[in-house]
């Protein structure tokens, strides 16, 4: 939306939330307390708010202004119910709709921006139809393929900006609105349009899509580990081939991140739906595959240090699901912590990004999933410290384990940090980002 803002100054576009502090964080006026960090953003803001771009907590106020209303509230995996574990929970995508719908005055536009199953425009649609005011909406779909860390620069620069409506007049001349604002700045042969379930599909679809390449070349490197051949070696030599391409082949603890498993699950929960087992099967492996991964990687680290990590210090390099953001939202550093302070292991913990709250919040979320008493998470948390500085969290440990990509890894003097550590060091590397250096043990992923 403040991209948006920053390319259409004539367009006041208003971010409503229902979470003060949130949006008290959006209006702050030190720039470094926006609430996500992404490089470029805060430049963005810093031009936009106030000219045409507000964030503000009167949500009615924002619905009856506007003439096109974006749809970004949250569809996490449901936790209870049918489809537990593998469907979207649409609970904020209707009662988003259902306000629009009783508090609109005037005819709207309503984009689908969340990533929803196919189909679910029917039901927004449904939704605000229920209004007896004879006010006339009209729903499109308009994914969004930002991916964190890089998302100024994607959205500035976008492969593809795909726009989906229905195929009546009045759907297609919504449509040809959103795709003007985006004509502001995106080629138009980049911005696609079809119908609305394309739409919604291809959103699924491509993070399946991604997901998969990650998890082929993930369990490929489990069979780089037995024979002898080396991942990065095998990615470079089956990415030169053009049909295939070299992005998204680097092996890895595992995939993290608000929206791959998420996007997956609910893919996989479609094809059962529709009567579709073996699709729905072939897809679930994907997720399943990067569960075997970072299970493998926290199951290395043991092994490597002779089977037991009970009362070791082991420090995890990283807890971001990738470099340059600070989301931690399904990171494979979760995982292999959990691990860890299953076996025992006094686990310590950096990341430049990631606070200690948040660290401790994901931990405490996942044992709460597991339904571990109150007791049991505060004595575990009391196993898992986290440092604000690199040395001291590396100081005195049995292995240090690279969990994030972070380029300041790769930078470290490993063979100072090797002899401060307990005798001999051990560095899993679960990013393939250090050089190989035979003065200390070093285990990385695929070689
Ligand atoms: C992903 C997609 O890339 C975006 O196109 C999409 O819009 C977004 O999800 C979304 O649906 O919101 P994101 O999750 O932000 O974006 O980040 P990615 O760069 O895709 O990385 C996801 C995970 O895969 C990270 O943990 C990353 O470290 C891992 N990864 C990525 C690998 O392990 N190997 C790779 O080669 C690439």
């Amino acid at each position: 939306m403040a991209v948006i803002a920053l390319k259409c100054p004539g367009i006041k576009v208003s971010v409503v939330d229902i979470n003060q502090a949130r949006i008290a964080a959006w209006n702050s006026e030190d720039l470094e307390q926006l609430p996500v960090y992404e490089p470029g953003l805060k430049e963005v803001v810093a031009e936009a708010r106030g000219r045409n771009l507000f964030f503000s907590t009167n949500i009615e106020k924002a619905i009856d202004e506007a003439q096109m209303i974006f749809m970004a509230v949250n569809t996490p995996t449901k936790t209870y119910g049918e489809g537990k574990g593998f469907a979207a929970d649409l609970t904020y995508v209707e009662q988003c709709a259902r306000q629009i719908a009783e508090v609109a005055t005037s005819d709207k536009i309503v984009v689908e921006k969340s990533t929803l199953p196919v189909r679910t425009a029917e039901k927004v649609k449904e939704v605000l139809h229920s209004n007896k005011k004879g006010i006339n909406f009209e729903v499109l779909s308009n994914p969004e393929f930002l991916a964190e860390g890089t998302a100024i620069q994607d959205l500035f620069k976008s492969d593809r900006v795909l726009v989906g409506g229905e195929e009546t007049p009045s759907g297609q001349e919504a449509l040809a609105t959103l795709v003007s604002i985006y004509e502001n700045w995106i080629p138009r042969k980049k911005i696609l349009t079809t119908n609305v379930w394309s739409s919604e599909l291809s959103k699924l679809a491509s993070n399946a899509m991604l997901a998969q390449r990650i998890s082929s070349i993930n369990s490929l490197s489990a069979l780089c580990e037995k024979t002898g051949a080396d991942i990065g070696e095998v990615a470079k030599a089956i990415g030169m081939d053009s049909r295939i391409g070299p992005k998204f082949l680097k092996a890895s603890v595992g995939f993290g991140g608000s929206c791959f498993q998420k996007d997956i699950l609910n893919l996989v929960y479609l094809c059962k739906h529709y009567g579709l087992d073996e699709v729905a099967e072939y897809w679930h492996q994907v997720v399943k595959i990067n569960d075997y991964q970072k299970n493998r990687f926290a199951k290395k680290i043991i092994s490597g240090l002779n089977g037991t990590v009970n009362q070791k210090k082991i420090t995890l390099l990283g807890w971001a699901f990738k470099a340059n953001t600070n989301d931690s939202r399904e990171s494979a550093a979760i995982y292999v912590a959990d691990v860890l302070l299953e076996e025992g292991a006094e686990v310590h913990v950096y990341d430049p990004m990631v606070k200690k709250e948040r660290i401790h919040q994901d931990l405490t979320t996942l044992w709460e999933s597991k339904q571990f008493s109150s007791s049991a998470i505060i004595s575990k948390l009391e196993r898992c410290q986290v440092h604000s500085q690199y040395t001291p969290a590396l100081k005195d440990s049995f292995a240090a384990a690279i969990l994030t990509e972070w380029e300041e890894f790769s930078s470290y003097d490993w063979e100072a940090i090797a002899e401060k550590m307990m005798q001999p060091a051990k560095i899993f590397d679960g990013r393939n980002v250090i050089e190989l250096n035979r003065k200390f043990n070093q285990y990385f992923i695929g070689r």
